[in-house]
């Protein structure tokens, strides 16, 4: 066991929906344990400029439903760099913390190992991004309101195509992984998924829709992730209609309103049961580590680990996905 007196929280990164309902977790678990507990505004860049203050009861009130973070989230380039790093450690210091956990994705943990490494210094990280690309966890915290989010957006569409005839390009987030477009593309019957992990050939796009629309198909869903080879979705757009002409076509980037909105129950629970689990896991003496849910039990991974590695694609359900939507 070890004895935690003060711990601080910060979120940083891309915000997520459902980080609120982690920092209320983290914020309450440290209070049972009889911690002080500080949040950290800005993530790292609050660290280097000692905006952090201590959190009550109050505070981390009424806030499991709201999406963004009330701590604020930014990318720090200056945690990038020896002397902001030192920076963050002597503020640590100076309010006596023993302990720190951060919520966010890949960038956060990159930060979150060097800066363990460097000064010994216990870190738990906590997953929360809407790509859900994290090696070490089946979700992340964000994950699962972005897709729904996703999914009401291109259900709308599919109306207003299906009036019109029209084949509609939808790009969403993700970065550089297609989590988000697979799972929306398969929960909104989309006529195909182009994602990251697999290369897009655009022939072969051309002739799966020459082949829908011989089949009486009158408008259809590409659902475009936004790091695909084949480029963005007004790229794939306009490569499509120079060689087929059958739909008239438009496109759709949903872009920032995946990250906002309400968490769902399932983030909710996430953030609830990871916010937990991590001052568990500095009570039981772990650093350096993100806290993750593999088959609903909760998971260490090292950070070199989380960071090194990155969450496979399952390709079967792309096959699926194809069949289904014949
Ligand atoms: O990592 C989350 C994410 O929303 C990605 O899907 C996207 O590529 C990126 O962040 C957008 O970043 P920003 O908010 O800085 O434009």
């Amino acid at each position: 066991m070890n004895k935690i007196n003060k711990l601080a929280v910060l979120t940083s990164g891309g915000d997520a929906p459902g980080m609120n309902a982690a920092i209320r977790a983290v914020a309450r678990t440290g209070f049972f344990y009889g911690m002080e507990v500080y949040g950290v505004k800005r993530g790292y860049q609050g660290l280097i400029d000692n905006d952090m203050s201590e959190l009550d009861n109050q505070i981390v009130a009424n806030i499991i439903q709201r999406g963004g973070t009330i701590l604020k989230s930014e990318r720090s380039d200056d945690f990038m760099k020896t002397e902001g790093r030192q920076k963050a450690y002597d503020n640590l210091r100076t309010h006596n913390i023993d302990a720190l956990i951060v919520i966010g994705g890949d960038g956060t943990f990159t930060g979150a190992n060097i800066f363990s490494n460097e000064f010994d210094f216990p870190v738990i990280g906590v997953p929360g991004t809407i790509d859900n690309d994290l090696y070490g966890t089946d979700y992340a915290i964000g994950y699962d309101t972005a897709i729904n989010t996703v999914v009401e957006a291109v259900d709308k569409l599919r109306d207003t195509a299906g009036s019109h005839n029209r084949l509609f390009f939808v790009e969403v987030m993700g970065r550089d992984a297609g989590f988000i477009a697979l799972r929306s593309g398969i929960a909104t019957g989309a006529e195909d998924i182009l994602i990251p992990e697999t290369e897009t050939c655009i022939t072969d796009l051309i002739n799966k829709l020459k082949h829908d629309r011989r089949g009486n198909k009158t408008s259809g869903i590409i659902m475009v992730a936004e790091g695909d080879d084949a480029g963005n979705a007004y790229e794939v757009a306009r490569k499509v209609s120079e060689n087929f002409q059958g739909y008239e076509t438009r496109v759709t980037v949903l872009g920032h309103v995946q990250r906002g909105g309400a968490p769902t129950c399932m983030d909710r629970v996430l953030a609830s049961t990871l916010g937990y689990e991590a001052v568990k896991a500095l009570i039981k003496g772990k650093k350096a580590i993100m806290i993750g849910k593999i088959n609903n039990q909760a998971a260490y991974t090292p950070f070199e680990k989380s960071v090194k590695h990155h969450r496979q694609i399952n390709g079967s359900l792309l096959e699926m996905a194809r069949i289904l939507s014949l």
